[in-house]
């Protein structure tokens, strides 16, 4: 296994790897490299729905995937996997998201519990758009000023479940938007990563967020000063997919977001989300 860190400097390619054949040794080196470089891209991995699963539960127990926009549950008989994409078949969507811009967030961090890592595998995928980016909360944490991490050091920040990241109200859920009375979950807006002992930023969407105890001004304020930082390409990597394309995030210390891309073509990708814990904060 050859690991090969991107050019800026975050994310890693993994080289030399079949998922399906992996070792225990291998594994344990493939899950070390992650922790490390927190987002790992495999190209050329051939996976069916049970290789994506049995793959993934080597990280641990997986979560159902979300309810999708059109009330369609998952892959039939498969309710770990979340489907993405724009198609649309006998006039239903057979995914989520569309084809319009996902914004910047963590994989349902509006649970109690989010995920601690999401796969993602291209099937289908556009020649142009649709680029996925991806962004560390290590860094983004580290390159706060100093004193507005001071003001936001102790504080819980509101995680809303009301949008998803393409915008579409979740099913069951009644829209509003404030954020004070949105279904979601609080969370600590600095965390310490359960396993690589480093503080981070979290933050999962910007929408309808809210930090506990402020008013809504005062709120606003606050998280516009601190997501003015995410978009620096020096915390980022972007990503250009190919079919075949297994791209696995630490959705503790990472946000991302899509492109737009042309809605005459299509993309399809199958997602996994691996269970996690209440994010501890830092101390
Ligand atoms: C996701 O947010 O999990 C999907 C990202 C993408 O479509 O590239």
């Amino acid at each position: 296994m050859e690991v090969r860190p991107n050019a800026g400097g975050f994310g890693a390619e993994l080289r030399g790897i079949d998922v399906r054949g992996l070792d225990g040794a291998g594994f344990a080196a493939l899950r070390r490299a992650w922790i490390a470089h927190a987002v790992l891209l495999l190209r050329d991995q051939v996976l069916t729905d049970d290789d994506l699963v049995a793959f993934s539960r080597r990280f641990g127990d997986l979560d159902l995937a979300p309810v999708q926009e059109s009330g369609r549950s998952t892959v039939v008989g498969r309710p770990e996997i979340y489907v993405v994409s724009n198609v649309i078949e006998n006039g239903v969507a057979i995914g989520s998201l569309g084809a319009g811009e996902a914004v910047w967030h963590t994989d349902m961090s509006y649970l109690p519990a989010p995920p601690m890592a999401s796969l993602l595998y291209a099937l289908e995928v556009p020649a142009e758009g649709g680029d996925t980016w991806f962004c560390s909360m290590y860094a983004a944490l580290e390159r706060l000023a100093p004193e507005l991490r001071r003001r936001i050091a102790g504080r819980r920040v509101k995680h809303d479940g009301t949008y998803n990241s393409g915008g579409y109200v979740r099913q069951g859920v009644t829209p509003t938007d404030d954020p004070r009375a949105a279904p979601g979950a609080l969370h600590p807006l600095i965390c310490r990563h359960p396993e690589s002992g480093r503080e981070m930023l979290y933050l999962g969407r910007r929408r309808n967020a809210w930090l506990e105890g402020l008013d809504l001004a005062e709120s606003d304020a606050l998280l516009d000063a601190i997501w003015a930082g995410i978009d620096a390409p020096e915390i980022g990597w972007r990503h250009h997919w190919r079919p075949g394309d297994l791209v696995l995030w630490d959705n503790r210390c990472t946000m991302h977001r899509r492109d737009a891309f042309d809605p005459a073509r299509r993309r399809i990708m199958h997602r996994t989300q691996v269970k996690g814990v209440a994010p501890p904060a830092a101390a």
